[in-house]
């Protein structure tokens, strides 16, 4: 055996040095990439919150006309508007108008009713529909702002 040539024990223990190294380095790069995936936001972009929902006459007075997309009543009272939620406050079911009651609302899901104002009166539901704000753009057109909720009372006049 050359006097340059490792011996058994030096090299074992550059191997066992090396594989040290190698699992730092690994452990590093694992956590650096577990930080990273903090940076990312968790969140799922939705629907836009405001929108328009058409120009005043494409809503039949007297009525509530239901916007499935944005899961919304309006309800129109000769030059009064209001936007009320058709979520269920119980517990989220999509809420129907009443075909025994003009203007009324109920929930299929656990037979809570609701007034036209979207106030509840029977069943389960704890609270009122949500009512949200209603605006006109310079084009004439309705415009619902879901961010903004309003007190039923606070009708959008035309
Ligand atoms: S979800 Fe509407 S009454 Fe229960």
């Amino acid at each position: 055996m050359s006097q340059f040539e490792p011996n058994q024990e030096e090299v074992t223990s550059r191997r066992l040095f090396l594989g040290g190294v190698f699992a730092f380095l690994a452990s590093v790069a694992l956590i650096a990439l577990g930080s990273f995936r903090f940076l990312v936001p968790n969140v799922i972009y939705g629907k836009n919150q405001r929108f328009k929902i058409g120009v005043p006459k494409d809503f039949p007075d007297k009525q509530a006309t239901y916007l499935p997309e944005q899961q919304i009543f309006i309800v129109r009272d000769g030059e009064t508007f209001m936007a009320l939620s058709s979520v269920c406050t119980h517990l989220g079911c999509a809420v129907r108008t009443d075909p025994d009651k003009q203007g009324f609302f109920f929930c299929p899901c656990h037979g809570s009713k609701f007034k036209p104002d979207g106030t509840n009166y029977a069943g389960p539901a704890p609270k009122p529909l949500s009512a949200y704000e209603i605006s006109m753009n310079n084009q004439g057109e309705l415009v619902v702002d879901k961010r903004v909720q309003i007190s039923p009372k606070e009708k959008y006049h035309i």
